[in-house]
């Protein structure tokens, strides 16, 4: 069998965070590789290290601090994931929807999910921002879906649509901030892959041709769990590095949190724009 998340999970690692913080989020965000430091901004911060929540997939990751920030964003309650947990640390995929499925419950109703990514997009450059309007789920083909195993019925349908991932208002509230403070905003399809290995230059190529933009090791599970009981989600990738089409240069995690750097005023610029919008 597996891992499967249970309602008694989801609400013991609920309480665990309201019992150290009294803000009531109503919009979420997962920070993803050097992004991070967009939760330094956060007023009023509660810190809750993720090794003091029961049941939290806990990262090691170089670039993740590990910790839950609640406060406020331009005046509206959040609550900030610093850093992600990734399938490749070994957690099973319904593990790695707890932290979706603790935001909801602590009553979220706008999800922002962020990323570090590589472009595959030939376009596209380092120190970009990219706006998700799709995704390709080639890990949920391949049965690795963050819903596998009993459907807990209290939080959605067994068969969720998956039609409209990223919502289409928040999209163009994005649009709106991006043409207003000059940000720069590409748009594309995201796709996530296990990793912890960096693509080949022939999966590279095949990404290319199924419509893929940008590739990392994220956010597609986070999205479909906060999908399947109908939070809104908008997504982001900045991203950190071209892809490696033709083989003859190197992918590395440096590399991307330097890109890191680039990023976050631009992450943060977009992420205030649209919760100024949206409040
Ligand atoms: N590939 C996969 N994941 C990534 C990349 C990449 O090039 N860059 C940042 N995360």
């Amino acid at each position: 069998m597996g891992d499967f998340l249970t309602l008694a999970d989801i609400e013991k690692a609920a309480e665990a965070v309201q019992k150290r913080s009294d803000h009531q989020p109503r919009v979420g965000l997962i920070l993803g590789s050097g992004l991070g430091p967009l939760a330094d901004s956060v007023e009023d911060a509660q810190a809750i290290p993720y090794s003091d929540i029961p049941g939290w997939p806990v990262s090691g990751v170089k670039g993740h601090v590990g910790q839950l920030v609640l406060g406020r964003l331009e005046g509206v309650s959040a609550v900030v994931m610093q850093g992600r947990t990734h399938y490749y640390e070994g957690y099973d995929m319904p593990r790695l929807g707890l932290p979706v499925r603790v935001m909801q419950r602590l009553g979220i109703q706008e999800f922002f999910v962020t990323n570090a990514a590589g472009a595959v997009n030939p376009d596209f450059e380092p120190g970009e921002l990219m706006l998700l309007t799709d995704h390709l789920n080639l890990l949920g083909m391949a049965g690795q879906n963050p819903l596998r195993g009993p459907n807990l019925d209290e939080l959605g349908p067994r068969f969720p649509d998956m039609s409209q991932v990223y919502d289409r208002e928040l999209q163009a509230l994005a649009r709106e901030v991006a043409a207003e403070e000059n940000l720069g905003l590409q748009e594309g399809v995201y796709c996530c892959l296990a990793g912890p290995s960096f693509e080949t230059p022939a999966d590279l190529r095949f990404l290319r041709a199924v419509g893929v933009d940008a590739v990392g090791m994220s956010t597609v599970p986070e999205a479909i769990v906060a999908r399947h009981s109908g939070t809104r989600v908008m997504g982001v990738s900045g991203i950190s590095n071209k892809a490696n089409l033709d083989g003859n240069t190197e992918t590395t995690h440096e590399e991307v949190l330097e890109a890191g750097k680039v990023l976050v005023p631009k992450l943060t610029a977009l992420v205030r724009g649209v919760l100024r919008k949206l409040s």
